[in-house]
């Protein structure tokens, strides 16, 4: 049996008219602020660190990558080498560091990586990579000049 055309036609006209008036508002009936919460949530987990801002030095890849001399020097060698401890060559004092600096820098990485005398192998920083330690030195050589 043959359907008349426009029977087919009226359901197709429902089906359209059914999508446009009421799923298309359904679809676009998102509540107020549903939008914002979205895109937060797309948001990757900590802070977003943009080109040309100013996100501090504590960013995921600061934490990950090597650490600077300064660093170094912060967290392990100022113990004795701000203080002087144990007769350690002080940071600041031009007088302490110009005969060691004469030695140059790959006989003071020898006494870094080995000690020397009070000085412990490493500084005490027993994870500090050599070029590390080697920047924490040079750190101290920078800021030691006369
Ligand atoms: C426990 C104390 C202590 C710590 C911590 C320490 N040092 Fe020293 N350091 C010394 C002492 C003491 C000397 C002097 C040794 C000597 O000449 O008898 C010294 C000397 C040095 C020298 C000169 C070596 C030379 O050949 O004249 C360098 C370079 C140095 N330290 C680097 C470091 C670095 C880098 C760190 C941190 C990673 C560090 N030190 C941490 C005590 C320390």
């Amino acid at each position: 049996m043959i359907r008349p055309v426009h029977k087919q036609f009226g359901k197709w006209l429902q089906a359209s008219l059914f999508g446009a008036l009421v799923l298309a508002p359904l679809a676009m009936a998102v509540p107020p602020g549903t939008k914002d919460q979205i895109k937060a949530r797309l948001q990757p987990v900590g802070s977003v660190c943009r080109t040309g801002e100013d996100c501090g030095s504590a960013g995921p890849a600061a934490a990950s990558g090597p650490l600077s001399g300064e660093d170094v020097y912060g967290k392990f060698c100022f113990a004795c080498h701000a203080t002087g401890a144990s007769g350690a060559p002080m940071m600041g004092h031009a007088d302490q560091w110009g005969p060691r600096a004469a030695k140059g820098i790959d006989a003071l990485m020898q006494s870094t990586l080995n000690g020397l005398n009070a000085m412990p192998p490493r500084g005490t920083c027993a994870t500090c990579s050599d070029d590390e330690l080697k920047a924490a030195v040079e750190h101290m050589l920078e800021n030691s000049k006369g």
